[in-house]
Formats: C-alpha cells, structure tokens, sequence
C-alpha cells in the first residue's frame, strides 16, 4: 500500500516537474501567454466570420456590422457577426475557457489564443465571390503570417510548433460555392456538371487541410453543409415556386457532406496524428428545428426574423441592402433564421453545445456514414492533451525505471 502511494507521489511529482518544465522551455518569460487551454483557430464563411469583412471593401451583403445585427445587446455594438447575437465559434471560446477570439483583421489583435480568419461570402473556390471577400487562399496565407509573429513571440519555432499542434482548427464553409458560386452563375453550370463541381470543391478544400496538416495542424472540426435550399433566400428563389425548399441547393449539400464525409475517413488514414470532430448529422438536425420548431424552443423554423418578401428572403436585413426596407420579427427567440441566410444565436448555442458534448453526432446522418470508435467531440480535442500528457508520463516513468 505504501509503496503504490509513493508510487502515485512520484508519479504526481513527474507531472508537475514535466508542467514546470514545459512552462520553461516556452521561451523564457512568456509563460503567462498561453492559457492551459489550446488555441482555436477558425477558417470559413459567414456562419464563423467574428468581423473580418467589416476591414474590406465589400458589397452590404457581405457585411453584418450595423443594425440590427447583435441587437439582443450581448456585445454593446453590431460586430459584424451575422446573428442577432453570438455565432457558435463564440460558445465554444467560452466552453474551452477561451476568451473571444478576435478577427484577424482587427487592429491590434491578440493571437495568443487563437485567431478567426473567416469571411462573410467566402468560398472553398477562389472563384466564388472573387473580389468581395477573403477567400480561402487567403485565409491561409494570413494564417501563416500569424505564425511568423507568433514565433517572435513565443520565442522561439519549438514554442510556436508546439502550439500549433495543440490548437483546435474549426472551419466552416462550402456553402458559398454552392448557392452564388454555382447555383448563381449559369457560366459554371456549364463548365460542370454538379457531381463534377463538387468533386472540385471537395479537392480544393483537401488540400487547404493539407496545407494545415503540414504546417503542423492535427486537431480539426468541420461544420457540414446545411439543408441550403431551405434557407429563406432559397426557399424564395426555388423555380418550383410550391413553397418548398430549393431541391437542386439541397441536393448539391448532402453530395457535398458524403464526399467530404469519406474525404475525412480517408485523411485519418493516410495523415498520422489526424483527429477531426465532423458533425455529418448537422444538415438533418437543422432541417429538423426548420420543420418542427416547438420541438426545440422555437416558434418559427421557415421565415427569417428579418428580412423582406416571402419567408422573408429577400435579403435586405439591415436596410444597408440594395432595397432599404425590411420586416424585423418582434421576439427573435422564437425564430430558427435570422435573416434570409444566417441562424438566430439561439441555434448556434444549440450547434455549439451539441458539437461540444457530440451526443447526437453519434446518430449518422445515414448508416453508411458511421462514427467509430476513434470519433471525438470538441470536448476531446481540446481537452485530450492533460490525458496524453499523463500517458506520457508513465512511459517516461517505465524509461526511468522507477517501478
Ligand atoms: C481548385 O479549384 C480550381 C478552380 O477554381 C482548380 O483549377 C484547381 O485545380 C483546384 N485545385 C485542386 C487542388 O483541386
Ligand atoms: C420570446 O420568445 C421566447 C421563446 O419563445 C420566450 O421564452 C420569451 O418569453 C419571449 N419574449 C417575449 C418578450 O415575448
């Protein structure tokens, strides 16, 4: 008995001397930079954009930063998210015991913690809304240049390796391709067919997670592609005119979420150290709260809160739109759309808490999409280092011999 509680002891005293040595060997002094939580970095569209486009120039579109965008008063200003209030990468900040991460345009931001490179509008293809936002490409470049600064700070390359295969990679988009880049321009239709098109964005977005790969990445999470012909704008502009959803949009979403669902599987097996968090069922668990809203606190899953036309499509939320007029809902609560494309902060602090704990992610959008045992939540990936760490130490402990 004695012996195991000496063993523990030392075991507990390894740890601590491995913590104290880590603390030191990240660059003399700047221990108190890093948080014990990794950092998170995010890549995307409008659904994780925390406030980049409100630096570019840019169509109103594009831009969430004036009223009544954050009008339930959570931040004191609109920021330029595109909800009434926070976006789901705000609540997984706050369940990894993260600050806010800041956009990567704003002057002066903090990259200790992570950093958002997302783009209202943005695309995986260049092509997309070429000119009007950040594209991928650029996102990527961007995240290198916070690398290079990052390595300044830390001190030095090992610190800022170690960091980065310690950060969460949270990347969102896709949709952008499919609605403007390919729904909304007839010349593309032509050069590809949609199984064609796909495959296009499905390999230009491998290889943006390659180059993250290879610059040290391993811990992603990938926001599938919702049910977009359901949004209020596609649901207005469906030729079918029936009041149901746009079924071509749709349709090039679940082909996009198989592909890039085996895409994923593939990855994990050819790239060592590879983990990803993939919320596949994420285009059926939104279409469930547009179908039955009262099943999950909401009044309203088809009209956006705000927005004008049917179902409040017409996208002229804001007013700061081509048309100047629009309807704004009297209790935002009660809605799944805020306008006529993006989520309520209602239905991103549900996404966010369902990717956190990942219950549902266990039910496959289809059976062939299976989630086995080496799946994660983002629970796991940002918190599985203390558990690796401690596995570290007792092969350190058998190296020393000490039992
Ligand atoms: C990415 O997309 C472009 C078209 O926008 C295409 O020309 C290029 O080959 C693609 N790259 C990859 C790696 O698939
Ligand atoms: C707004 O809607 C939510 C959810 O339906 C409800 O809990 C709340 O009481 C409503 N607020 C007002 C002012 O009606």
């Amino acid at each position: 008995m004695a012996y195991f509680v000496w063993l523990l002891t030392t075991t507990i005293a390894c740890v601590l001397f491995l913590n104290f040595q880590t603390t030191i060997a990240d660059g003399g002094g700047h221990e108190a930079l890093r948080s014990s939580s990794p950092p998170l970095f995010i890549f995307g569209d409008s659904t994780v954009d925390s406030g980049n486009n409100n630096f570019i120039e840019t169509i109103p579109e594009n831009k969430a930063n004036f009223e009544p965008y954050g009008l339930n008063g959570f931040f004191q200003e609109p920021t330029g998210r595109f909800s009434d209030g926070r976006i789901t990468v705000d609540y997984i900040a706050e369940y990894a015991k993260l600050p806010l991460i800041p956009p990567y345009n704003k002057p002066s931001a903090e990259y200790i913690h992570g950093v958002n490179f997302a783009s209202g509008g943005a695309g995986v293809l260049s092509s997309t809304n070429q000119g009007l936002v950040i594209d991928l490409k650029t996102q990527l470049k961007n995240f290198e240049e916070v690398y290079k600064s990052l390595t300044q700070k830390l001190g030095s390359k090992e610190a800022t390796n170690e960091m980065i295969s310690d950060a969460v990679y949270y990347i969102s988009i896709g949709s952008n391709d499919y609605m403007g880049g390919y729904l909304g321009n007839p010349t593309m239709q032509q050069l590809h067919p949609p199984q064609e098109f796909v495959t296009l964005v499905i390999s230009n977005l491998t290889f943006a997670i390659q180059e993250l790969y290879e610059k040290g990445a391993r811990k992603f999470a990938f926001l599938s592609l919702s049910a977009l012909g359901c949004v209020p704008a596609l649901r207005a502009a469906n030729p079918k005119a029936d009041g149901g959803c746009f079924e071509e949009a749709s349709a090039l979403a679940l082909a996009h979420n198989y592909a890039f669902s085996a895409l994923l599987s593939n990855l994990e097996t050819l790239l060592e150290g590879f983990k990803y968090v993939y919320s596949d069922y994420f285009y059926n668990w939104l279409n469930d709260r547009v179908n039955n809203p009262t099943h999950y606190g909401f009044k309203e899953g088809v009209n956006a809160c705000c927005g004008t036309g049917p179902y409040g499509g017409i996208f002229t939320c804001g007013g700061n739109k081509a048309v100047s007029e629009y309807q704004l809902c009297e209790n935002v609560s009660d809605y799944v759309f805020f306008d006529s494309f993006h989520a309520t902060e209602k239905v991103h602090q549900q996404l966010a808490e369902v990717m956190w704990e990942g219950t549902i992610f266990s039910l496959a959008a289809s059976p062939s999409v299976a989630i086995g045992p080496r799946s994660y939540n983002l629970k796991d990936l940002f918190f599985e280092k203390e558990k690796i760490t401690i596995a570290d130490v007792v092969d350190i402990d058998s190296g020393y011999q000490i039992i």
